[in-house]
């Protein structure tokens, strides 16, 4: 077999077969295929694109490119949630304790990567002394004695994602449909999960604008994890603006101990018990995907869930009174408010250059090597739907520069730039947007 013949093959619009796709990463991963060719693969498979049979045999090629983790030993369904991007998505934070509470166990790999805000990982080391440094086994025994624990991914999982997602990256072929689905899935599926519940967004904020996309993309994913034998829903919601109020690490984790005592914004709350009733649903823990959302309402209400993170926070070794005094938690030392000059009503509040002001701030890497400082971040005091009159306060920025400082002056114009005031009034945006799973698409 010849890589050469493969490309071809594929640029001219023809099926791979499994035996192909496994030669193509088995070789790539051990750099006996050189990127140029595997970038040229990439780009045939952008403009033929991949049927459903190739994208699952590419999937499981990635997958088994490296070590992946079993959760065998954790009694029950284990199930893990995704999210496709998006800028202050605090639900991770409030469904690893709260799913938890449910007794569904959560055994959480998250990364830290690039992005607006930490990764998941970078928002719980905000807690004080909180540590997401387990080996795999210490994870399997903190969630059988705990049942939630959320760790820093180890050992060597889907390598050939590592390097076919950085070429993607130069070569202008990340946004192909399948390539981004098979990329998410592998990763996911070398989790060990038995059931996955993905939160594709679409929106301004997602690198999916428009529906018909995002639904395309979890029809892709729900297939290949079907196609896996891990039972899958994909959950697609909207990205026209940030989730929640707090965008930023520490800022975070306040929402989510907010959330889980009934206190935290509409949007998130309503998102996680979504997420989260279908997660209980997946996990045969609830009959209907409704009366899961009843469960964790309830475990809202009497506390069980704020207890649950109170448990997590101590078997990760950090300190848990920072769920009944949010003022442990790492404070910025300036609050600097946010106004507007236009009056009527907020149509957008464009994530994307939320993320950036909150990246300008520090609360987000720039590098690989950048220090992300905890305490920093936006709150967003105004959202989609609400009236605004000239001078009035749209966010409030917390960060440990002087206000007139450039990255703070940076920060504001990024801000005011993402807030998009018309004159007419708007109705409401709907969260859910649909459900996709293997019985179809539900479009609300
Ligand atoms: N996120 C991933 O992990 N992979 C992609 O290809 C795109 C987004
Ligand atoms: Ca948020």
């Amino acid at each position: 077999m010849r890589a050469y013949d493969l490309i071809l093959k594929k640029r001219n619009g023809h099926e791979l077969s499994k035996e192909e796709i496994d030669f193509l990463i088995s070789n790539y991963v051990e750099n006996k295929i050189p990127d140029y060719q595997m970038a040229a693969l990439s780009m045939a498979i952008f403009f033929r694109g991949l049927n459903k049979e190739e994208t699952l045999n590419l999937t499981l090629a990635m997958m088994e490119s490296g070590d992946t983790v079993s959760l065998k030993e954790i009694p029950g369904v284990k199930v893990d949630k995704h999210s496709t991007g998006g800028v202050g998505d605090t639900t991770t934070l409030v469904l690893a304790p709260l799913v938890a509470a449910a007794g569904v166990p959560v055994a959480k790999m998250s990364g830290r990567g690039l992005g607006h805000t930490g990764g998941t990982l970078d928002k719980f080391e905000s807690i004080p002394d909180f540590s997401t440094d387990l080996t795999i086994d210490e994870m399997i025994s903190a969630v059988k004695n705990t049942g939630v624990a959320v760790v820093g991914q180890t050992g060597n999982l889907v390598p050939a994602d590592k390097k076919l997602y950085a070429l993607r990256d130069v070569t202008a072929t990340v946004d192909s449909l399948p390539l981004i689905a098979s990329s998410i899935m592998s990763k996911k599926l070398a989790a060990g999960a038995d059931a996955l519940v993905l939160d594709v967004k679409t929106g301004d904020g997602a690198f999916l604008k428009d529906l018909d996309m995002a639904i395309e993309l979890a029809k892709n994913m729900v297939e290949i994890g079907e196609g896996a034998g891990r039972e899958t829903v994909a959950v697609i919601t909207d990205m026209d603006q940030p989730l929640g109020k707090a965008v930023g690490n520490a800022l975070e984790i306040e929402e989510a101990i907010l959330t889980l005592r009934g206190e935290g914004p509409a949007d998130l709350e309503e998102l996680c018990l979504e997420l989260g009733g279908q997660m209980l649903y997946l996990a045969d823990a609830v009959e209907t995907v409704e009366a899961g959302k009843e469960t964790l309402k309830r475990l809202i209400k009497d506390g069980a869930g704020l207890e649950k993170f109170k448990e997590l926070i101590v078997v990760q070794k950090g300190n848990p009174s920072v769920v009944d005094d949010l003022s442990l938690l790492p404070k910025a030392s300036n609050l600097i408010s946010v106004k507007t000059t236009k009056r009527g009503y907020i149509h957008k509040i464009q994530a994307e250059a939320i993320g950036l002001a909150a990246t300008k701030l520090g609360a987000g890497r720039e590098t690989k090597e950048s220090i992300i400082d905890m305490a920093v971040g936006i709150m967003l005091e105004k959202k989609v739907g609400d009236l605004v009159n000239v001078g009035d306060e749209v966010a409030i920025i917390h960060t440990n520069e002087v206000a007139d400082s450039s990255k703070v002056k940076e920060a504001i114009d990024f801000i005011l730039e993402a807030y998009e005031i018309k004159e007419d009034a708007i109705i409401q945006p709907k969260l859910i947007k649909g459900i996709v799973d293997k019985t179809g698409v539900k479009i609300y």
